[in-house]
């Protein structure tokens, strides 16, 4: 093998706790891919959507302030590189960021800095954004960091906000764009190839 020639995979843990769409539209979009493979599916709720889905990978459950130590502890003997927060809704421990800088992403229904931080979740993101005025709002693909929704952003798309959006209907189009996006974005930082174009993000 040349020196410098790409590994044969990266290994990518992801954590949720919500309906578990987005975890599965990246676990199916890996599914066979030279480049990425999926380590599992984390979540810390024992009722979780993702439990629910067909998912080719496995899911593990876990207790946030119990098993922190014990998470990190599985992820560094599967060799997981990256971790991707898809609809994670716990304050993610220090030492999890600080094992994987700048390798730990997270999706936010919104274009941040805009709604974004403590208690911006769900719906109150959307109510938020109409009662604003917004002629747009979107998604927003960030690295984590210690602050909720402040790490640096890797990308962001615009969805239009239409005169008849309720906020259930502005979550549904943004979470559409989420399913296309977020694969995408994760592909391009773990096998350094270009961004997506954010114009063709579905809307
Ligand atoms: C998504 O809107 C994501 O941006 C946010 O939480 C929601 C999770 O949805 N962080 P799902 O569980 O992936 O369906």
């Amino acid at each position: 093998m040349p020196l410098n020639a790409p590994k044969a995979s990266t290994s990518l843990a992801i954590l949720a706790s919500g309906t578990g769409s987005n975890a599965a539209a990246i676990a199916e979009y890996f599914q066979g891919h030279n480049f990425v493979s999926i380590a599992g599916i984390w979540t810390n709720r024992p009722e979780a959507g993702i439990k629910k889905r067909e998912i080719n990978a496995p899911i593990h459950g876990f207790l946030p302030e119990k098993d922190e130590t014990r998470v990190l502890a599985e992820w560094k003997k599967l060799g997981v590189e990256a971790v991707a927060l898809a609809g994670y809704l716990k304050k993610v421990p220090l030492a999890w960021i600080e094992a994987f800088p700048g390798r730990m992403f997270n999706i936010h229904p919104a274009l941040l800095p805009k709604f974004g931080g403590k208690g911006m979740y769900g719906l109150h993101i959307h109510r938020a954004a109409l009662t604003s005025g917004e002629a747009f709002s979107g998604l927003t693909i960030h690295e984590v960091s210690k602050e909720y929704d402040e790490g640096t952003i890797s990308f962001q798309c615009r969805v239009p906000v239409e005169e008849r959006d309720t906020p259930e209907t502005l979550q549904a189009r943004i979470l559409k764009a989420e399913h296309w996006a977020y694969p995408r974005v994760l592909e391009a930082q773990l096998c350094q190839t270009p961004m997506p174009n954010p114009l063709s993000c579905p809307k």
